[in-house]
């Protein structure tokens, strides 16, 4: 079965002393509130990973996850940083292929395609997101373009390769704009993606794998969304900045 995750992705957000804050009400209010078995992983900015990490070091439930990587190994690429030294400060994740990524910053498929590649040589699990537009959504392309997302970003990948990847399908006009696809048609999608996986790689690695939904979940929208069969958890941007929703969101499991 796949493991159940709820990840919160800060994007740029917070400094040093409202993530710190944060992070400790989390963990308290989770510790206090939640006993079930889904992992919570929390995706600061690159200043704060060190920090976020010997935070939540000694419980076994939470996990560190960088929002993007270089997809070369090292070198002379000011600005930028490596899977190594995400993996060295403690990251066992990080996020490729974010719709802002793909938006702002044009990254394509092929480019994704290596920095899942690089992610997986330096031990670190991509949370590989994918999504259509409205305009491709109104045009009846959803389920192609997430096909062609997910078979050229990542279906290079051997069976055990793919087996460390996390896949949050996030539809991208539902994020940060307060709208939600309905539990129903996410889970189309979601049944969808995991029909392809197992068109590629067997029915016993598609089960395992996460598929998490991501765009405007909030604490009174997770129950629904986390119920439906093929949806493994959430990628949470917005609500992930207050601890109290994200807390509710990780309850949602119940
Ligand atoms: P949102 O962001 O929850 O604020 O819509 C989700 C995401 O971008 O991962």
């Amino acid at each position: 079965m796949a493991q159940k995750i709820v990840a919160g992705n800060w994007k740029m957000n917070l400094d040093a002393t409202s993530a710190q804050q944060l992070i400790s009400e989390v963990i308290h209010m989770t510790n206090d509130e939640y006993q079930g078995d889904a992992q919570v992983i929390f995706s600061p900015s690159f200043p704060f990973l060190g920090m976020v990490n010997h935070q939540i070091k000694d419980h076994e439930r939470f996990h560190l996850s960088a929002q993007n990587l270089h997809q070369e190994e090292k070198g002379a690429y000011t600005g930028e940083v490596a899977g190594a030294m995400l993996k060295s400060v403690g990251c066992s994740y990080v996020i490729i292929g974010h719709s802002e990524r793909r938006q702002y910053f044009h990254e394509d498929n092929a480019l994704l395609a290596k920095k899942i590649d690089v992610a997986l040589t330096n031990g670190l699990k991509p949370i590989y997101c994918i999504g259509e537009t409205l305009e491709e959504r109104n045009a009846g392309k959803t389920l192609q373009v997430n096909e062609r997302q997910l078979s050229e970003g990542a279906f290079h990948l051997s069976g055990d390769a793919f087996s460390q990847l996390v896949i949050a399908y996030e539809p991208v006009w539902c994020i940060g704009t307060g709208v939600s696809a309905t539990p129903e048609d996410a889970q189309e999608v979601h049944a969808s993606i995991r029909q392809l996986i197992e068109d590629k790689y067997g029915k016993e690695i598609s089960l395992n794998t996460t598929i998490l939904y991501g765009g405007s979940v909030k604490p009174h929208t997770a129950p629904e969304l986390f119920a439906q069969k093929d949806i493994d958890g959430g990628l949470i941007g917005g609500a992930s900045l207050k601890s109290r929703d994200f807390v509710d969101i990780i309850k949602a499991f119940a």
